[in-house]
């Protein structure tokens, strides 16, 4: 049945981490663990958020050894040192991967065994610590979402756990925290946000409340990702792309993705290809491929991208839709077949495969059905 759930407070604006440390004490207080990557301790954003807790900086204690493209693994060292440092709150800080291995770790300290027990929905059986998720990317939507990605290591392939649990207690977005984001990473977080928006619009599983959230989206996304592109210090701009981010993030909770992730899923598991530049590369290709599906819906996605559709048919607007969506892709100068990320063609076959395999739950929620074949024509077409 539809549902909707979200994380509980959303605090967000320029300025908003000021906020962190009364956030801290209404989640009960007591010792943080803060989970990051080093590059954000390199960058000296970690000690600015330790001192925006004010009188709890010192309750905090951090962990800097988050990955991109995690795998579940890590989430158990994490655990460890949650509970040597006796922690009772979690801050994830981070793009979406250190932010999913913080509130996975969060939620691994209220339970036994290790990840690849839970994952699939529904399937942690008590809530652990409650996480406070501090984006520093605006993509992945992780700081509103029930769910969390890893690789497994066993068998190559990206898999999730989605279970309430997961779900952070609050959620800070400051764009004062994003704007020494690097170019390429404004670029393919940004489209990984458009992807959620389009995926989750035009997802079998598509909702009221989705759909609302995915058209603001969907336009914030639009107009703010090539200002932020063009000029990362244009603070207008970083906030319109971390409120698009965050609103993608809902929808995402709410219908899931399709194809697109699917097919990055198996990409990134087995070739490490980054999530956002894997669903930016494919995006248009599965546009194309899902269009006489879902022709209204990709006709309101190019007016909301401010597409000229007046007067055009239903299915000359939705051409226009995946044509915008490539322009910009272009644009930001994103690569644009497969072959320029080395990888190799007769890997495809695979690929495809483990496509089906392994990415069920959302490869089935894809507007159009995808067969094993056809994920193997896409990804020649993206070739
Ligand atoms: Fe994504």
């Amino acid at each position: 049945m539809p549902r909707f759930l979200s994380t509980p407070l959303i605090q967000h604006g320029p300025g908003s981490l000021a906020e962190l440390g009364g956030i801290i004490q209404s989640l009960g207080g007591g010792r943080v663990g803060l989970i990051t990557d080093p590059g954000l301790v390199k960058a000296g954003i970690c000690e600015r958020v330790v001192q925006a807790a004010g009188d709890l900086a010192d309750d905090i204690v951090w962990f800097d050894g988050a990955e991109p493209e995690p795998s579940y693994e890590l989430v158990g060292r994490c655990v460890a040192f949650l509970r040597d440092e006796h922690c009772q709150v979690v801050i994830g800080l981070g793009g979406g991967s250190a932010l999913d291995t913080a509130k996975m770790s969060a939620v691994m300290v209220g339970n036994e065994g290790d990840v690849s027990d839970y994952f699939g929905a529904g399937r942690v059986p008590r809530p652990g610590l409650s996480s406070i998720a501090i984006p520093t990317t605006a993509g992945t939507g992780s700081e509103v979402s029930p769910a969390a990605v890893f690789v497994d290591p066993r068998d190559g392939t990206k898999k999730g756990v989605r279970s309430d649990y997961v779900q952070p207690k609050a959620a800070i977005l400051d764009p004062e925290l994003t704007l020494g984001l690097p170019q390429a990473l404004t670029a393919s977080t940004g489209i990984d946000a458009l992807t959620h928006a389009i995926e989750c619009y035009t997802a079998r599983a598509a909702t009221l409340i989705g759909d609302m959230t995915a058209e603001r989206a969907i336009a914030l996304i639009g107009e703010h990702l090539p200002v932020a592109y063009a000029d990362g210090a244009n603070l207008v701009a970083r906030d319109g792309m971390l409120m698009g981010s965050l609103i993608a993030g809902m929808a995402l909770a709410i219908a899931n993705v399709g194809a697109v992730h699917a097919l990055a899923q198996a990409l990134g598991g087995s070739h490490h290809v980054h999530h956002g530049m894997a669903n930016s590369l494919l995006l248009p290709y599965v546009m194309e491929f899902n269009r006489m599906a879902c022709r209204g819906k990709y006709a309101r996605v190019a007016a909301l991208l401010g597409e000229p559709v007046a007067g055009l048919s239903e299915n000359a607007a939705a051409e226009r839709a995946v044509a915008a969506v490539r322009q910009l892709t272009i644009d930001l100068q994103l690569p644009q077949h497969l072959r320029e990320l080395d990888i190799p063609e007769d890997a495809l076959d695979d690929v495809a495969e483990r496509t089906i395999a392994t990415q069920g739950r959302i490869a089935t929620n894809n507007p159009r059905a995808m067969s094993v074949e056809d994920a193997r024509a896409i990804l020649r077409a993206a070739y």
